[in-house]
């Protein structure tokens, strides 16, 4: 593995520069995204599941969380980490890496192919380098901040000037039953003001679809920091806006995504379906 940051027997006053930590991030999305190809049965098998019977994890979520974390740890020791199945484990500099191992597993258990390694790196708090790793279509997409959204060597930007009623837009679904009660009644609001709905099945895809202009924009209740961390940074760098409702961030209870304008248009139609009201 390349040199990305000081031995660990020294702190380190400045972390690497984002283009650095963004090829890190890479680097370690890539093998880990060649182990799942590899290790992938035909019919991977539920291991458990998490916060509803349908919330599942296969061996190959932990195998793939622990591999990213153990060339996090060869590579930059003191830096912090978040990850779906393995929790915070807390840093002694200004660097966390924010980690899904499989984002999509649900697509992962059947065999469609929208999933991804995301792997997203903060700098004393933001995201400033965020690497998605759809393996099954073999491709990368990559941001840092300021430097612009890519894939395979060409730089990203979203869909602009597309009026709602022309809008696709995907959304996901969470994992709690009333939750889903809810978010197929928003669902049925907003099918008929908008071109159509897509659900891919994984936060992180859904957002760099944004970002390619395969879809225009996207909203979901429910993800975690570990789903948008890493492709809310490429939506951005390609020219979309990620926050949430009524001026807020984004974060659990509301992620939007689309450029400036369509933004607005889905928000406001949102706001008084009550989307959070679960
Ligand atoms: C899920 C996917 C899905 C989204 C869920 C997420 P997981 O992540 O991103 O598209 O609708 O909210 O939890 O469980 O496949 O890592
Ligand atoms: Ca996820
Ligand atoms: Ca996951």
């Amino acid at each position: 593995m390349a040199e990305y940051g000081q031995g660990p027997e020294r702190d380190e006053a400045e972390p690497p520069d984002r283009e650095t930590l963004l090829a890190l991030a890479v680097e370690i999305a890539e093998e880990a995204g060649e182990m799942l190809l590899a290790k992938r049965p035909d019919r991977p098998e539920v291991l458990a599941t998490k916060s509803s019977p349908t919330d599942v994890v296969t061996a190959l979520d932990r195998a793939a969380e622990e591999l990213i974390r153990a060339r996090i740890g060869e590579a930059r020791p003191h830096d912090a980490i978040l990850g779906e199945e393995g929790g915070d484990t807390p840093g002694t500099g200004r660097v966390k890496w924010v980690v899904d191992p499989i984002d999509g597993t649900v697509n992962f258990l059947y065999g469609l192919p929208d999933w991804a390694v995301s792997i997203g790196v903060e700098v004393d708090g933001e995201i400033v380098a965020g690497a998605v790793h759809n393996v099954p279509r073999g491709e990368l997409f990559s941001a840092s901040k300021g430097g612009g959204a890519w894939l395979r060597g060409e730089r990203l930007s979203c869909n602009t000037g597309v009026p709602l009623d022309r809008a696709l837009i995907a959304t996901g679904f969470g994992y709690g039953v009333a939750r889903r009660r809810v978010q197929a009644e928003v669902v049925a609001q907003v099918l008929p003001r908008v071109r159509d709905i897509r659900r891919i099945g994984s936060c992180a895809l859904d957002l760099c679809a944004v970002a390619t202009g395969r879809v225009d924009g996207y909203y979901e209740r429910g993800a975690n920091y570990w789903d948008h961390a890493a492709a809310g940074l490429v939506a951005t760098e390609a020219g979309a806006r990620v926050g949430g409702l009524n001026g807020r961030p984004v974060g659990v209870d509301m992620l939007l995504c689309a450029a400036p304008g369509l933004f607005e248009d889905l928000h406001d139609l949102l706001v008084p379906l009550d989307p959070e009201r679960d």
